[in-house]
């Protein structure tokens, strides 16, 4: 081996050598902030036994709720359907007195019956629908006779008679 490659060559394992140890700088550096921030995660998730607590809570909630209610079907506790439309609330709860004007209630489609009444402005028809009105032609019950109807249900079944009534 010549004296210049000797040179050469040494030269070459110190330039390698500088290059792994700042490439072994680098990692290093990059994962010491690590277990302190894995550590500050974890706290933070299991900070309080509260938000624990609410998070496990549903899944107890709905299996016990599931045990319970397997034998019968469950009544009043749970929350009432979808609310329905107009129609849907006027067939079901109105359309016995409404469909035929029987017992002095106003036909839907009449539109000589229904003159009056709209002409008192639709909120006054929403307070009758939803509070029941004592008036000269009859008795007009509250909701129908429905009180399960949520007020926004009678509103929008009155929308559809005036609608209907025109
Ligand atoms: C048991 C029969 C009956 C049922 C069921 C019934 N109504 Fe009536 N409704 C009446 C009668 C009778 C009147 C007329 C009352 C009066 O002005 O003398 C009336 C009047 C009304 C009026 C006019 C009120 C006013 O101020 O002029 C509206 C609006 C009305 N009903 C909406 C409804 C809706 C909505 C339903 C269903 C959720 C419904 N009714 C179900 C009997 C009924």
């Amino acid at each position: 081996m010549t004296k210049k490659s000797y040179a050469m060559h040494v030269s070459m394992i110190v330039g390698t050598t500088v290059i792994l140890l700042l490439f072994i700088f680098i990692l290093v550096g990059h994962h010491r902030g690590m277990p302190d921030r894995a550590r500050m995660d974890r706290g933070a998730l299991l900070s309080s036994a509260t938000s624990v607590a609410e998070r496990i809570k549903p899944v107890g909630q709905v299996s016990v709720l599931a045990a319970q209610t397997k034998p019968e079907p469950v009544k009043n506790t749970v929350a009432p359907p979808p609310s329905r439309d107009g129609q849907q609330v006027y067939q079901a709860s109105c359309v016995a007195c409404h469909g035929g004007g029987i017992a002095g209630a106003p036909k839907v489609n009449d539109k000589g019956q229904w003159a009056k009444r709209i002409a008192k402005g639709v909120d006054t028809l929403y307070a009758s629908a939803v509070n029941g009105v004592q008036g000269s032609a009859g008795v007009m019950p509250a909701k129908g006779g429905n009180p399960a109807l949520s007020n926004a249900e009678v509103k929008a079944a009155v929308d559809f008679m005036v609608a209907r009534s025109k």
